[in-house]
């Protein structure tokens, strides 16, 4: 295997930022500390750059097995190299829904051929994402599940919801929510308020966001069990939960990248790339968000990574699937947003991208350390570059992001001590 020295970096590290070199071999760090020289590896100096654990991600699409044409797990897994993800978790919604151990095998048998990324399956709640009949949970901890969730859906009746987590606690499972009441929905395709009625669409009510945010924080509460909340996309939502967790509740939830830098104004202009579930909600929403993952009531950042084909966004808005391809941009959206105007320390930021999301699932992952699986990626934050959807390694190239100009960019991936995404450089 080839050796490789990261020089001149700040190095993240548990016990705080450290100026100096990282030594992969066999996979593994096995040497942190200033002025290492090569002995036979290849050397990258990453002056004036951040090294960090490899970025976890909860929450992502890669549309294998069924839906190829929007992305499979060999595209998704370079992709999220791309943007510095080493370890990633794909959501059910696939077809076959990921409901059964033998698609859950599949995956990971699929991952483990596309290279060096960690793939962790997230299983399908109920049979066929329908919202009835329980999946077999035992089954699919066997098979490598790491948390359950019907994302793109909500799980409808309260009751089910209530006995999936009651089921999912006995075998030590974590469900993730979908907070989404697809009745309230009704039709609407983006943020109920002042830019739905300006431009003549229907909108979604935030109420049907917070509802179900409120409804299975309760549930979780009356099972004394935990749960996720995904993509938390509003202040009542955030609220919502920080008053879970003041009671006790065994609360975590995540919001994502868009949430934080894009508002429903993008929507004029009727790009569809803009359309996402939850939808882009107000500046309000947005700066409320902030203030969540300043204060700890948002626990960390997943991506909620979902491709579409051309053709299926290259459509009147109101028929457009719904969702971003995020790996490719996030961090860099996240440092821009977050980071550059102030709000949150590199540190803190860093954080909610690795060792915060893996602890919520329970990953080894998220930490660079010695003797660890060496998951690298070098950051440079100075970078500034402007987003061209079709650089994207994603087959999915939908992004409301096209020629925004970010600042931070994710120069190197390396997973299990393999450059998984950079240029190859200097022996
Ligand atoms: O925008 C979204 N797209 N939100 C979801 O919850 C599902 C996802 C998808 O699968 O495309």
């Amino acid at each position: 295997m080839t050796k490789h020295l990261i020089k001149n970096g700040r190095v993240l590290t548990p016990e705080g930022t450290q100026s100096c070199d990282v030594r992969i071999e066999d996979g593994k760090i096995v040497e942190l500390a200033p002025g290492l020289s090569p002995e036979g590896a290849r050397v990258l100096d990453a002056a004036g750059c951040w090294v960090l654990p490899g970025l976890v991600d909860i929450h992502c699409h890669l549309r294998e097995p069924g839906f190829e044409h929007k992305e499979d797990i060999a595209s998704g897994t370079a992709a999220a190299a791309r943007g510095g993800f080493t370890s990633i978790c794909c959501m059910a919604n696939t077809n076959p829904v990921n409901d059964n151990a033998v698609v859950t095998e599949f995956i990971r048998k699929k991952a483990l051929q596309a290279g060096p990324i960690r793939v962790y399956p997230i299983a399908a709640v109920t049979k066929g994402l329908k919202g009835e009949e329980l999946t077999e949970v035992g089954d699919l901890l066997d098979a490598g599940a790491v948390a359950l969730s019907d994302d793109g859906k909500s799980v409808k009746n309260a009751h089910r919801m209530r006995l999936a987590l009651s089921y999912a606690k006995r075998f030590g499972m974590t469900i993730i929510s979908h907070p989404e009441d697809e009745d309230l929905v009704n039709g609407g395709v983006m943020n109920e308020g002042h830019w739905s009625t300006a431009l003549g669409m229907p909108g979604t009510t935030r109420v049907a966001e917070e509802s179900i945010i409120a409804r299975d924080c309760m549930l979780a509460e009356l099972e004394d069990t935990k749960i996720h909340i995904a993509h938390v996309s509003t202040a009542g939502g955030a609220e919502i939960i920080r008053w879970a967790k003041k009671r006790g509740g065994k609360v975590t939830c995540e919001t994502a990248p868009h949430y934080l830098y894009a508002t429903d104004a993008w929507v004029e202009g009727y790009d569809a790339c803009t359309k996402v579930n939850p939808p882009l909600r107000t500046e309000d929403d947005r700066r409320a968000l902030i203030e969540a993952l300043k204060d700890g009531t948002i626990d960390c950042i997943a991506t909620d990574h979902a491709p579409h084909h051309e053709d299926e966004k290259n459509v009147e808005y109101a028929l457009a699937a719904p969702g971003i391809s995020g790996f490719e941009t996030a961090l860099s959206i996240c440092w821009t947003s977050l980071v550059v105007p102030g709000h949150l320390r590199p540190e803190a930021l860093f954080n909610l991208l690795t060792a915060a999301p893996a602890k919520i699932l329970g990953l080894d992952a998220g930490s660079l350390e010695l003797g660890k699986s060496a998951d690298v990626t070098v950051f440079d934050p100075e970078a500034s570059w402007t987003v061209n959807p079709g650089e994207f390694v994603s087959r999915g190239k939908n992004t409301p992001f096209a020629g925004k100009t970010l600042t931070g960019l994710v120069s190197h991936t390396f997973a299990q001590g393999i450059l998984a995404y950079g240029n190859s450089h200097a022996d």
